[in-house]
C-alpha cells in the first residue's frame, strides 16, 4: 500500500483547495492530477480538450492517475471526471479515496462562470453530467464526506481525523 489519499468529487467540490490544506497539515506532498497532466502535455486543459479532444485527455488522465501508485504518502486531487473510466474506479476503490459530496446547486454556483473548465456548460447539461457521475463517485470512494454547510476547515479536520491523524 502506497498510503496515498485520493480526493474525488464533481467540479467545484474543493478537491484542490481542501487537498492542499490536508497535505499541509499532514506534512505530506500534494499532487493535483490536472496540473500533472498539463505539465506532462505542456498544454492547458482547455487547449488539450480543444486540440486533442476529451477522449485523449481521459487517456492521459488515466495514465497519470495509475502512475501515482509509485508515489508514497501523497494527497492527490483527481479531476471531476476521473471516475468516468472503469479502470480508474477500480484503481481508486483499492486506495484511500474520499468523496467530497455537495448538492448540485452549490457546485453550480461555484463553477458556472469558469472558462478554464471545458465541461462547464449550461445548468441542464451540467446537472445531467452530475447525475450521471453520482454512482461513480459513490462506488469509487472508500469514504464519503457530506460537505454541505461545513466550512473548509471543518472538512479538512474531518478528513484528517478519519485518517487517524496519519497517512
Ligand atoms: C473535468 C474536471 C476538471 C478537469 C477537466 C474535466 C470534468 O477537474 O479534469 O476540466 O470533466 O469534470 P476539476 O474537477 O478539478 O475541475
Amino acid at each position: 500500500m502506497n498510503n496515498n489519499i485520493y480526493l474525488i468529487g464533481f467540479m467545484g467540490c474543493g478537491k484542490t483547495t481542501i487537498g492542499h490544506q490536508v497535505a499541509i497539515k499532514m506534512q505530506s506532498e500534494f499532487i493535483d492530477l490536472d496540473r500533472e497532466i498539463e505539465n506532462r502535455e505542456k498544454a492547458s486543459i482547455p487547449h488539450l480538450f480543444k486540440m486533442q479532444g476529451e477522449d485523449y485527455f481521459r487517456e492521459v488522465e488515466s495514465l497519470v492517475l495509475l502512475q501515482t501508485k509509485e508515489r508514497q504518502g501523497c494527497v492527490i486531487a483527481t479531476g471531476g471526471g476521473t471516475v468516468s473510466k472503469e479502470i480508474n474506479r477500480e484503481f481508486l476503490k483499492r486506495q484511500k479515496t474520499i468523496y467530497l459530496e455537495w448538492d448540485f446547486d452549490t457546485l453550480y454556483e461555484r463553477i458556472k462562470n469558469d472558462s478554464n473548465r471545458p465541461n462547464v456548460k449550461s445548468y441542464g447539461q451540467l446537472e445531467e453530467l452530475y447525475e450521471s457521475r453520482l454512482s461513480f463517485y459513490e462506488s469509487a470512494g472508500t469514504c464519503c464526506i457530506n460537505c454541505e454547510n461545513k466550512s473548509r476547515d471543518e472538512i479538512v479536520l474531518e478528513i484528517i481525523s478519519g485518517l487517524g491523524g496519519e497517512l
